[in-house]
């Protein structure tokens, strides 16, 4: 969608780290937003913050684990504000752990907040797009849906999950002459903000060498080039790293053992140790 000034972009999760990052990228490239999330009072400090430099901004409660609940964010989107041009599907949980001790409540949790959400909302706002004859949806995955690390198996798994969900939309978009689109992107480590940055804080987890981070801002960049540029997986990593996902897809062996080498488990297993108490 290489037209974004005045078109509306709903996100979700948009109260704090990189969805704000998101809804300050595009309320500077001229979009509406509708910003969602469950925790109201940092859901309006971002709003009002982009108020202040003329972003036209429309703030709305929602968890998107309720059904109901995105049915409605899904209805302010398409009736009250005119329809939906950009949908941001940006809320997401972790739970770092060893998978034997996970509560059976926390992985059915992530599957509905990373993986059900996205799908239902999307199928909720595409009719609306398709009559209008444009959109885009910009799912957020993460490195984790394209190579899967130990100690975050529902991660990974609703990230590929993401990505899986993306690539098919973009191809049936293809097969029948969609004028909408969609992107999964695949941020590595952010630092700063986001729930990397609260894992260092927390549990002094750091991706070290070449596994490494990525700045907000470079990770925004990539999303709006993305969005305008139409790219199917929008990968934002240290160079390192993306010749580690070329290599799983060509010899999986190797890349699990690279991967090892290089120590890509460290950080989700810091947490998983400091959740169970020992020290690693
Ligand atoms: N940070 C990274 O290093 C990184 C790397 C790759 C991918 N990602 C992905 O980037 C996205 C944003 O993550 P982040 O790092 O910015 O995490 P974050 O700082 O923890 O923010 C998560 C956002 O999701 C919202 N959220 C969580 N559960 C929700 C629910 N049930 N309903 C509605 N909103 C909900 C939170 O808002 P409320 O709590 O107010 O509801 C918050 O705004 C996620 O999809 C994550 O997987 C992050």
């Amino acid at each position: 969608m290489r037209e974004l000034e005045g078109r509306l972009a709903l996100i979700t999760g948009a109260s704090r780290g990189l969805g704000a990052a998101l809804a300050e990228g595009l309320g500077a490239a001229g979009m509406r937003l509708l910003l969602a999330a469950r925790s109201g009072d940092q859901l309006e400090a971002v709003a009002e913050g982009l108020r202040a430099k003329g972003v036209e901004v429309r703030v709305a409660l929602c968890d998107v684990a309720d059904l109901g609940a995105l049915q409605a964010l899904a209805e302010i989107g398409e009736g009250e504000l005119g329809g939906v041009d950009l949908l941001v599907n940006n809320a997401g949980i972790e739970s770092m752990g060893s998978y034997e001790q996970l509560e059976l409540e926390s992985i059915a949790r992530m599957c509905d907040v990373n993986l059900r959400a996205p799908m239902w909302l999307t199928r909720a706002v595409l009719p609306g797009m398709l009559e209008r004859g444009r959109g885009h949806v910009l799912n957020v995955a993460s490195l984790a849906g394209l190579a899967a690390t130990a100690y975050g198996e529902p991660y990974a798994a609703t990230k590929h999950g993401v990505v899986g969900f993306t690539r098919s939309l973009r191809a049936t978009a293809r097969a029948r002459g969609w004028p909408v689109s969609a992107s999964a992107l695949c941020p590595g480590y952010v630092e700063e903000i986001g729930m990397y940055a609260d894992m260092e804080r927390d549990y002094g987890a750091k991706a070290k060498g070449a596994i490494g981070t990525v700045t907000p801002g470079r990770v925004v960049a990539a999303a709006l080039r993305g969005i305008r540029k139409d790219l199917p997986d929008i990968i934002v990593a240290p160079g390192p790293m993306r010749g580690m996902l070329a290599l799983n897809m060509l010899m999986p062996r190797f890349g699990e053992w690279a991967s090892n080498k290089l120590g890509a488990h460290r950080v989700f297993e810091k947490v998983a140790d400091a959740k169970q108490g020992r020290d690693s």
